[in-house]
């Protein structure tokens, strides 16, 4: 089976989420600049929400990588909302791909809110999250 790992972290929240991620996988963290090179069958998508929305760099990610993806599982931080996952299913629907309905999401630090968020307590949850998913 195979995996990868894409991020896209403005501040280090969903970076973090990504390399926790890698440190159980075969795959590396990378950024969603670096286009899939073959076939996954599983991408972790770990992502975060700006200005309620997800950033223009997920969406072109994912509109330029669709031959490449078997199934997303979405792993988001936010400091408000509860996740993107609706918001990239619905994007994964407009381009053919599968979402897990599986999904990790916790809060993430912004400004005075969440300091130290994603914590040890949230890297290991999604260490253990993503060992689920690979069964
Ligand atoms: C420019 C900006 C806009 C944000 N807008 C929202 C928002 O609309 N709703 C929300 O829940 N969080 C919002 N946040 C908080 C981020 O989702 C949160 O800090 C997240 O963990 C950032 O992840 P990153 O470090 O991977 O970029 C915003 C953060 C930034 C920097």
């Amino acid at each position: 089976m195979r995996i990868a790992v894409r991020y896209y972290s403005k501040t280090g929240n969903a970076k973090k989420l990504a390399e926790a991620i890698a440190d159980e996988t075969s795959a590396k963290a990378l950024p969603v600049s670096e286009p899939l090179t073959e076939y996954t069958d599983i991408l972790f998508l770990c992502n975060s929400v700006y200005w309620v929305g997800v950033d223009g760099n997920v969406k072109k990610f994912i509109a330029e990588n669709k031959e490449k993806i078997g199934k997303i599982v979405n792993v988001s931080t936010a400091a408000l909302i509860e996740s993107s996952y609706a918001q990239i299913k619905k994007l994964c629907e407009q381009s053919g791909i599968s979402v897990s309905a599986d999904e990790f999401h916790c809060k993430g630090s912004f400004q005075m809110m969440h300091k130290g968020k994603p914590d040890n307590h949230d890297i290991q949850a999604v260490k253990t999250f993503a060992k689920k998913i690979m069964g």
